[in-house]
């Protein structure tokens, strides 16, 4: 989630994106105010509506999202992949796993949406493919680490998708101007983003949200 309601755009720019979001169902808007009542970092809404576009686009067979939270990305991927299509998400954290498994079943996806309880990269390197589309939005100092233990399992055309790749624009700043304990964050994120911007991926940072990096992999 970002922090500020104009983390990258102008405030009234946000403001009228925010018009522009398809109205979302009462599910997730009551996950959404459980997360902030809670202090759960879920996706931002614009975040979850590119999700929903690039997998209707996709239209993948094994989705593959790291870091759950309580399962609002995951349900968003279930919902907008075809109805034969396995959506296997990952949290470290067994209480909001279970969190999460409480509000996939209320979406009626519990057949669909497998979360596993684990860590991201053991996860990540028991994995087997070919995943069709992966969602990261997890540890940002791993993000490079992920992408290195995607790529040998992810199908032609695979679609990449990472959250808060400016890190609360952190990532464009000198490094002077960068708190210590963010650098190894932001060291992580720009070598993820110089990768999935790079061949064999073709990708683009897009500046929604806390910057979502979009990219595919021939
Ligand atoms: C930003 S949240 C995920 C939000 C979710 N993708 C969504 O769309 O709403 C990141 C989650 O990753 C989990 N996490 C942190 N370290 C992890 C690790 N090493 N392995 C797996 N999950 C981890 C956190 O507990 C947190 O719930």
């Amino acid at each position: 989630m970002k922090d500020a309601p104009d983390a990258i755009l102008r405030g009234e720019q946000a403001a009228y994106l925010d018009t522009t979001l398809a109205a979302r169902d009462p599910l997730l808007t009551e996950m959404e105010a459980y997360a902030a009542a809670h202090d759960h970092p879920i996706s931002d809404p614009e975040v979850a509506a590119l999700l929903s576009a690039v997998v209707a686009m996709r239209r993948p067979s094994l989705v593959v999202e790291v870091g759950t939270n309580i399962g609002y990305g995951a349900i968003v991927l279930g919902r907008a992949a075809p109805a034969s299509a396995r959506v296997v998400t990952v949290e470290k954290n067994p209480a909001t796993a279970d969190v999460a498994r409480a509000f996939v079943a209320r979406a009626g996806l519990a057949a669909k949406v497998e979360v596993v309880t684990d860590d991201a990269l053991g996860f990540l390197a028991a994995l087997a493919g070919p995943v069709d589309l992966a969602y990261l939005d997890c540890i940002k100092e791993d993000y490079p680490r992920y992408l290195e233990l995607l790529g040998p399992k992810l199908s032609p055309g695979a679609v990449v998708l990472a959250d808060n790749v400016l890190w609360k624009g952190l990532v464009a700043k000198p490094d002077a101007e960068v708190p210590d304990k963010e650098l190894p964050r932001v060291a992580g994120l720009r070598e993820f983003n110089r990768r999935i911007t790079s061949a064999p991926y073709a990708g683009v940072i897009l500046p929604i949200g806390d910057g979502v990096a979009l990219a595919t992999r021939s």
